[in-house]
């Protein structure tokens, strides 16, 4: 049996009927890292675009895959739960650019804290750091709260806030959880049924960094 088809079976990723249960979206948000589709939008090489991604380079992947630039803000949202890795971060800390060792568009309180856990040259390759720091465990809109205080946490989700052709999704989003919510729900499906793979076409990746 197919390891898509296993996942499909698996009691815990069954389809709840109604969307407005939660356990709905959970589903939508699972089955879109469960299969290749979410890698396959991210690259073509199959692991995942930096996160040092401008908005142009960000906007021209989305769209690459028939995805809007609201779509793109919208989707960002799932920033609101999960981790990171101190790599996927780290040069925002201690190696921005010439000038600036550490990203300037950071909230410095919120660097100063970041270095605490992930330590210059001291981070263990396992160590991780909520994606939102503040409500990490919800999926909310405090994700785009957080891009407004300039506690992004990389520099492709701070730079959603610092171009205006963003910003203003940004703000909206930050600002009507209701309407992002039901925005979200249908950016998602419209992602999960993107280039979908079926049978053997593709696999559930046990590290998803990688092809299995
Ligand atoms: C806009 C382009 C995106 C980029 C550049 C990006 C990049 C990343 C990176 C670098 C990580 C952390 C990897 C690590 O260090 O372990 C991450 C985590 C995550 N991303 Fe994205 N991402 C993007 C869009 C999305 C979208 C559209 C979704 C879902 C709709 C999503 C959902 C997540 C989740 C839930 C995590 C946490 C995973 C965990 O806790 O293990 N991301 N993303």
């Amino acid at each position: 049996m197919s390891s898509n088809r296993l996942l499909l079976r698996h009691p815990s990723l069954r389809r709840p009927r109604q969307r407005s249960h939660p356990q709905w979206w959970r589903h939508q948000l699972l089955r879109s890292f469960g299969t290749p589709r979410w890698y396959d939008l991210q690259s073509k090489r199959g692991s995942p675009e930096p996160p040092t991604l401008n908005v142009q380079q960000l906007q021209s992947s989305f769209s690459s895959k028939g995805l809007s630039l609201d779509e793109m803000v919208t989707l960002s949202g799932a920033h609101s739960i999960g981790v990171s890795h101190c790599s996927s971060f780290s040069n925002r800390l201690y190696s921005f650019n010439s000038t600036y060792p550490q990203d300037p568009s950071m909230d410095r309180g919120f660097a100063a804290f970041l270095k605490t856990k992930c330590p210059y040259g001291g981070s263990n390759a396992e160590t991780t750091v909520p994606l939102d720091v503040v409500s990490p465990n919800r999926l909310d809109v405090r994700y785009y709260k957080n891009l407004r205080n300039h506690k992004g946490l990389f520099t492709s989700d701070q730079s959603l806030w610092s171009d205006p052709s963003t910003a203003y999704i940004v703000k909206e989003n930050a600002n009507n959880h209701a309407e992002w919510a039901a925005k979200f729900g249908a950016a998602m499906v419209r992602m999960g049924s993107i280039q979908v793979l079926t049978g053997n076409q593709g696999e559930i990746r046990m590290n998803c960094r990688m092809v299995n």
